[in-house]
């Protein structure tokens, strides 16, 4: 079976005029003329983008949400207002309180901005589950990622409290799994759990050792370059074909990823478009 990925929302945009950008991830995962939906953006792009490039999310039935931040659910509001009720994929913490601590001791709230009662009333089906499971014709659903690799110490800045005392484990963080004939494909939302605790996770779920390609928000522009030159490493050790970061990679970890993946690695902005 044949799976398009396109990019809806990302921080960055590619040639296509009249897409805009924001600092947020959403990807459409097009399938036998069926449509899933991972993440939603802030809220500000999405609409607009899939218009732009002729996508009907009226169409998509099922929504992934990889973990409760803002820049990756706020859009569903808007989803469901315009494009109707959908059945939504998640972990049952996404709407645990969440926040961003700066050095300066102020405190950003990042968890989804509305209720989920609110999104119920708006059409939302929620299916929790923290487990790995099958939500498509070879598509999965991580759950919840053991936490192995002992350099994988994600993002420090990220809080469960404004006081900035309890550190967020973020264990609500999935990534969608996709079985092709190549490999496994892995899409990711910020990956908090980490990029090889990840795939690690995935090809013992699936029993597939081979990763072809990995997309979306790796969060290494959020983590020391330890964790980046290991990150590094594995993925040259798994052999991965296509290394498509966006969102959260930022410039850093996706030039050092450009310099060791020559012809491997490629930014995936809003319009860019796999298939696989
Ligand atoms: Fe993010
Ligand atoms: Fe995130």
């Amino acid at each position: 079976m044949k799976y398009r990925i396109t990019i809806l929302c990302d921080n960055t945009v590619g040639p296509l005029s009249g897409t805009i950008g924001e600092h947020g991830f959403a990807a459409l995962v097009e399938w036998e003329g069926d449509a899933l939906l991972f993440d939603t953006g802030q809220g500000d792009t999405l609409l607009r983008n899939a218009q732009r490039m002729a996508k009907d999310l009226h169409r998509v039935r099922q929504v992934v949400l990889s973990h409760g931040h803002y820049d990756h659910a706020g859009g569903l509001w808007q989803l469901l207002r315009i494009c109707g009720g959908k059945e939504i994929f998640a972990h049952p913490g996404i709407f645990a309180p969440r926040y961003r601590v700066k050095d300066t001791g102020d405190a950003l709230s990042i968890g989804i901005p509305y209720p989920e009662e609110f999104l119920i009333g708006q059409g939302a089906r929620f299916s929790f589950s923290d487990r790995f499971r099958e939500i498509g014709p070879g598509i999965f659903l991580t759950g919840e990622v053991p936490r192995t690799t002992p350099f994988e110490v994600g993002d420090t800045g990220l809080y469960c409290d404004a006081a900035g005392c309890a550190v967020d484990p973020i264990r609500d963080d999935q990534s969608l799994v996709i079985r092709t004939e190549r490999g496994l494909v892995l899409l990711l939302g910020c990956c908090h759990a980490g990029l090889v605790n990840t795939i690690e996770h995935a090809r013992e779920a699936t029993g597939v050792g081979e990763v072809h390609a990995v997309i979306g928000g790796t969060h290494l522009g959020f983590c020391g370059n330890a964790q980046l030159e290991e990150t590094v490493k594995a993925l040259r050790g798994y052999d991965v074909r296509k290394i498509l970061g966006s969102h959260c990679t930022g410039f850093h970890a996706a030039a050092r990823l450009a310099q060791e993946f020559p012809g491997r690695f490629q930014q995936a902005c809003v319009g860019y478009t796999v298939e696989i």
